[in-house]
């Protein structure tokens, strides 16, 4: 009965995407376990580009049904939008491939509009929040007042349900933001146009996925975000409101350990962050224009989401390790080796430097974490192009030396290296 993980190991934006697209081939079911549309992921398949948010990668393979879990926040306006593009663009996206947990939660324009106003209320402090409601979504449902997809069926009830939350969260909205609220009416008659058309999607997820294990289906449970914005795990409070992390696939596909098969981390060749708080190995600078790209490319380091430039820096190896304990990842998938190509040196952290002492460990203080000094160990780059490496043996020594390398500091195997933004372009070694 096996159900394999694929998670991000760091702020996010590591491909997981892209690896999702390669695994998909091989499972019948693709399912999201947390997050929102905060995501974005991007498969590319000859010469188009899938930017999906909400939707798993697997949808653009014709094979998997694809289900959107019960952890994960669902924007019903920008869920049909997607289903719509995808429909356009001959993706089969109907019911009957994919499905949406009567268990997730929905995002409303109300909390879209606190999302933006408590980020503007925090001024300097603001987290960088994807401003997709996202947060006030997960502190609804964890306060036992947020509104469940099952209501997507039930359009009466939905209207009601939306009226009384748009009305709530207007007190809010004026009361500590001076705004004017929303029209509960208005935002009421959305939500029952969705419901028409999203109403036939829902399913009850947990036993459609284990009717599928039952019959050994093989399931690929696809993360979003990464484990450093773990609600628990991450560079709290400059995370996102849910747990990214493998314990979250389980609770929010409501399955057990005992399926779990592999825990893939996906983690990029070099780190990114977008949004505030600590990156220990951030660079600014040439450097970091050099690692992020012009913007040209659609792969360049800018937010699928939001258009924002992410802040770039070094890999580091710490929170690899940090990654592969709080995950229990079985096995690691390298990303974007081809944007290292071309550095005469390559510095990896390998430690922390914590006021005058060395550790190895990621601290789970934010003060501690804002002091520490990353330790590098200095690697041979190399000048080739390996966009055209399909084999370890194809790419000169010191991109192998490199790939062991991160093998060796975070204690866990590199089976799967990305090395160009293309379905092909890729290493197997699983
Ligand atoms: P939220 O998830 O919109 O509340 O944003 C909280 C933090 O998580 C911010 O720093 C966002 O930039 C970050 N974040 C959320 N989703 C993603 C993602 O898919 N990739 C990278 N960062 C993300």
């Amino acid at each position: 009965m096996p159900l394999d993980i694929v998670v991000g190991t760091q702020w996010g934006d590591e491909g997981k995407g892209r690896i999702t697209d390669l695994l998909a081939s091989e499972v019948d079911i693709v399912a999201r376990f947390s997050g929102g549309d905060n995501a974005g992921h991007t498969v590319t398949i000859g010469d188009e580009i899938f930017k999906l948010h909400l939707i798993p990668s697997g949808i653009v393979h014709s094979r998997p049904e694809c289900l959107i879990g019960n952890g994960a926040v669902v924007n019903p306006q920008i869920l049909w939008a997607e289903i719509e593009n995808l429909q356009e663009r001959g993706v089969e996206a109907g019911p009957q491939r994919l499905k949406l947990s009567r268990h997730a939660h929905l995002i409303t324009p109300a909390h879209v509009a606190l999302d933006i106003a408590r980020e503007e209320n925090r001024g300097g402090e603001a987290i960088g929040t994807t401003l997709r409601g996202i947060g006030p979504a997960y502190t609804d449902k964890t306060s036992r007042e947020g509104l469940r997809a099952t209501l997507l069926d039930q359009p009466e009830e939905l209207a009601e349900a939306v009226k009384d939350h748009v009305r709530q969260k207007n007190e809010v909205l004026r009361a500590l933001y001076g705004q004017e609220g929303l029209d509960p009416e208005a935002v009421a008659e959305g939500y029952v146009n969705y419901a028409r058309r999203l109403g036939r999607y829902l399913v009850e997820s947990s036993i459609y996925l284990h009717t599928a294990l039952q019959k050994n289906r093989r399931i690929l449970a696809e993360g979003a975000q990464g484990t450093l914005l773990d609600l628990d795990h991450g560079t709290y409070p400059f995370v996102t409101s849910s747990y990214p992390t493998a314990g979250g696939a389980l609770v929010g596909l409501g399955v057990g350990p005992g399926v779990v098969r592999h825990v893939i981390g996906v983690a990029k060749a070099f780190t990114t962050r977008v949004g505030s708080g600590p990156f220990p190995t951030e660079l600014h600078d040439e450097q970091a224009g050099r690692l992020r790209g012009t913007g040209d490319n659609p792969w360049d380091e800018y937010g699928t989401t939001t258009g924002r430039a992410r802040r770039v820096g070094w890999l580091d190896a710490v929170i690899l390790r940090h990654a592969v304990r709080v995950n229990g990842l079985t096995e690691l998938a390298l990303t974007k080796l081809d944007v290292l190509s071309g550095w005469d040196e390559i510095d990896v952290c390998v430690a922390y430097e914590l006021d005058g002492e060395r550790i190895d460990f990621f601290p789970s203080d934010q003060q501690m974490l804002e002091r520490v000094r990353p330790v590098y160990r200095r690697l041979p780059g190399w000048i080739q192009d390996i966009t055209g490496a399909r084999r370890l043996a194809d790419l000169p020594l010191q991109a192998r030396h490199y790939i062991d390398f991160v093998a060796e500091a975070s204690g866990t195997p590199v089976t799967i290296v990305s090395v160009g933004p293309a379905r092909e372009q890729v290493i197997w070694d699983r």
